[in-house]
C-alpha cells in the first residue's frame, strides 16, 4: 500500500486550499493501493524555524518541539505528496514553506506533485516549489494547475485531464 498525502496549503481563515485539497483525497481514496492522507497544516501549528542545525545536518539529534516531530513523523510515513498551494505575492504561502524547511531527510527521494489555483492559477507559486523540490526530493515531479474560477464552477475540472501532465524531472 503507497500512501499519498495531500498538504493544504494554507492556514487562512475562509481558506480556498481546504476544497481541492478534500476533492483530490477523494480521488485517492477512488484508488486501489493508495492510502490517502490529509495533512492540514492547521494541525500542525510549527514556530518559524529557528533551529542552530539545518534538518539536512546528517546525525544532527531530532528537534525537541512535539509538533515539529508529528509533522516529521507524518512526511516520514508518506511514499509521495500532493501539495496544494496558494499564491501569495508570487509564491507559495509562508506556512507551507515552513512546514518544509522544518523536515529534509523524510522528503528525499519520494514523488511530488503541486496544485495550485489564484487569479494567475498559482503558477509562481508551483514554480517556487519546484526549485524547493529540486533540493528536498531528488525526484520527478508532476504538475497541474487550475485556475480558481475554473473550480469554483465544477470540481470536475480539478484533474488533470486524463491525467497528470508530466513536465520532467524537477532534478
Ligand atoms: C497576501 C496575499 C498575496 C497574494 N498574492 C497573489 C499573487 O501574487 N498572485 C495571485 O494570483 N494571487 C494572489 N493572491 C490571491 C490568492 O491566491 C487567493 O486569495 C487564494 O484564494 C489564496 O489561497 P487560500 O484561500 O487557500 O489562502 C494573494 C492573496 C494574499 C492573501
Amino acid at each position: 500500500m503507497m500512501t499519498i498525502s495531500v498538504i493544504v496549503g494554507s492556514t487562512r481563515q475562509g481558506r480556498f486550499s481546504e476544497k481541492p485539497a478534500q476533492w483530490i483525497l477523494q480521488q485517492l481514496h477512488k484508488r486501489e493501493g493508495i492510502e490517502g492522507l490529509l495533512l492540514d497544516l492547521r494541525d500542525f501549528p510549527m514556530p518559524f524555524f529557528d533551529q542552530p542545525m539545518p534538518p539536512a545536518m546528517p546525525g544532527r539529534p531530532p528537534y525537541e518541539h512535539e509538533v515539529v516531530k508529528k509533522w516529521t513523523a507524518q512526511i516520514a510515513a508518506s511514499d509521495g505528496f500532493v501539495f496544494v498551494t496558494p499564491e501569495y505575492n508570487y509564491g507559495t504561502s509562508a506556512v507551507l514553506k515552513n512546514a518544509i524547511d522544518w523536515v529534509y531527510p523524510e522528503w528525499n527521494r519520494k514523488a511530488a506533485a503541486f496544485v495550485s489555483y489564484g487569479s494567475a492559477m498559482g503558477t509562481r507559486a508551483v514554480q517556487q516549489l519546484r526549485e524547493t523540490a529540486i533540493e528536498t526530493n531528488g525526484t520527478d515531479s508532476v504538475i497541474c494547475s487550475r485556475s480558481r474560477g475554473d473550480a469554483m464552477g465544477t470540481f470536475s475540472g480539478w484533474g488533470c485531464g486524463k491525467g497528470p501532465r508530466r513536465v520532467g524531472k524537477a532534478s
